[in-house]
């Protein structure tokens, strides 16, 4: 079985290798991170600590996530799949680029590539996204891409910054169809670990 890889014009998802721990520290910065409970990472240590983390969340369905690397500038940031819920063939997309990344198209070809894998390769029926309701960017770029703004969680994450509410977004395979996503061309290589294609 080989590792999973997802191919799109200019991107490639695989999984990270202990070799990118040092692209990992240097594009997660204050600004990517701002709204996340973790980082910027304080030392190249943490985004190893990471990378050794995810074999064993790929194989029990945690987290799949993939490092995004694009054909010119390499290692641009990370995005993947938690909150895998099997029987109902759902999960959540989260993404992160280098701040040098935002507004170069990174983004909507990274949820190209996940929306193609959620729904052609693993039959999910919806991708949920999550933006902080302060996050403006995170929010204006779901709706752009074809996710539909469901409603606020509130209270929903707890930060050391503080409480923070939640946007809900949500797409499913009609909503994918219809979506700018949709047109990208994508590939998949090699295989999941099998907990990610089967309702079990
Ligand atoms: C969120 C993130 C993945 C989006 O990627 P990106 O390349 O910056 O996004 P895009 O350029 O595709 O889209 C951003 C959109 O928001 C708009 N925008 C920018 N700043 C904005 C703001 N303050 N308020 C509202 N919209 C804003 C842009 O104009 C653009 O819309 P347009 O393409 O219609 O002009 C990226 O910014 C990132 O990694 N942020 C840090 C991590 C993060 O917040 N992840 C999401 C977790 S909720």
């Amino acid at each position: 079985m080989s590792d999973l890889v997802v191919r799109g014009p200019t991107l490639t998802l695989r999984y990270a290798t202990e070799a990118d721990a040092a692209a990992l520290f240097a594009l997660a910065g204050p600004e990517a991170t701002q709204w996340f409970s973790w980082g910027p990472y304080a030392d190249e240590a943490e985004p190893l600590d990471y990378i050794r983390s995810l074999p064993a969340r790929r194989e029990s369905g945690v987290l799949l996530d993939f490092l995004a690397v694009h054909c010119e500038r390499g290692p641009v940031g990370v995005t993947g799949l938690s909150e895998y819920a099997r029987r109902d063939r759902r999960a959540t997309v989260g993404t992160w680029f280098g701040r040098e990344h935002w507004g170069t198209g990174v983004n909507a070809e990274s949820k190209a590539l996940m929306a193609h894998l959620a729904f052609a390769t693993f039959g999910f029926h919806r991708l949920t996204a999550w933006a902080n309701t302060r996050n403006g960017r995170s929010q204006a770029s779901l709706e752009r891409l074809g996710f539909r703004r469901e409603g606020v969680l509130r209270a929903y994450n707890t930060h050391s910054s503080g409480i923070h509410d939640v946007v809900a977004f949500g797409m499913l395979p009609s909503d994918w169809e219809a979506s700018p996503l949709h047109a990208v061309s994508v590939t998949v290589e090699g295989d999941a670990p099998a907990i990610w294609t089967s309702a079990g």
